[in-house]
């Protein structure tokens, strides 16, 4: 079974991905963490994330890079949205996303356009969002936890940039598969919104794949 995650940044998709893959016993992808390492790596050699050239070259980085806490700071992350919009990049990162979909048992992966483009006949397809409001309001808890010094406005002003990036480029933009189940996070708790997702997936699959239905 391939279960396809989309939607926009701090909207509970990477927890609720993750959750899922365990509950079903399915592996798991964040695909979010390639265009990350992409933008890292682009850092690193001193590109300008805007030059589609100097967005590929950055493309062949080791796997062992995926796990370094480093990738997942905001900077990277507004990188990899910027690397993200070059058609040669999201070439070079296609292969790897399918054949992860595409192994024996299936996976589930979390992105932009998993359910468009990565895995466009996966079983079930789940578009995950919130308000930009309570989507900062997170990403501002998350940040003050951690101990960083952060600005609401900035942070709001950040996801919504990101948002706008996202939708609007020409190559695989953040939007709904025609087939995608919305699942709107705003008012629900990350427990609760975890037990929607499973119930969805079951509701789409007849509970054929869970061996504890919730
Ligand atoms: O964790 P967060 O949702 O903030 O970001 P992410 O999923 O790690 O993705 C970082 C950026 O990579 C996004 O803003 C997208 O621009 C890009 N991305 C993409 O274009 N396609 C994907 N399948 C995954 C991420």
């Amino acid at each position: 079974m391939i279960i396809a995650v989309d939607g926009p940044t701090a909207s509970g998709k990477g927890t609720i991905s993750k959750r899922l893959a365990k509950h079903f016993a399915l592996p798991f992808l964040d695909t979010g963490l390639l265009y990350r390492a992409v933008g890292w790596t682009l850092q690193q050699q001193g590109g300008d994330p805007d030059n589609p050239a100097d967005a590929l070259a950055a493309c062949n980085f080791e796997s062992s890079l995926l796990d370094d806490p480093a990738l997942r700071s905001e900077d990277i992350g507004g990188l990899a949205s910027r690397v993200s919009v070059h058609p040669p990049v999201r070439r070079a990162l296609d292969k790897r996303q399918k054949d992860f979909a595409g192994q024996p048992g299936g996976a589930v992966l979390d992105g932009r356009d998993i359910g468009t483009v990565i895995a466009p006949d996966a079983d079930v397809k789940l578009f995950v969002t919130a308000s930009s409001e309570a989507r900062a309001v997170r990403r501002f808890e998350e940040m003050k936890r951690r101990g960083q010094q952060v600005d609401f406005e900035d942070i709001l002003a950040d996801i919504l940039q990101r948002d706008e990036r996202d939708q609007n480029r020409a190559t695989a933009p953040l939007k709904p598969a025609a087939d995608a189940v919305l699942l709107d996070t705003t008012n629900l708790t990350i427990d609760a919104a975890i037990q929607q997702a499973i119930a969805l997936v079951n509701a789409k699959t007849s509970g054929r794949r869970d061996k504890d239905p919730a």
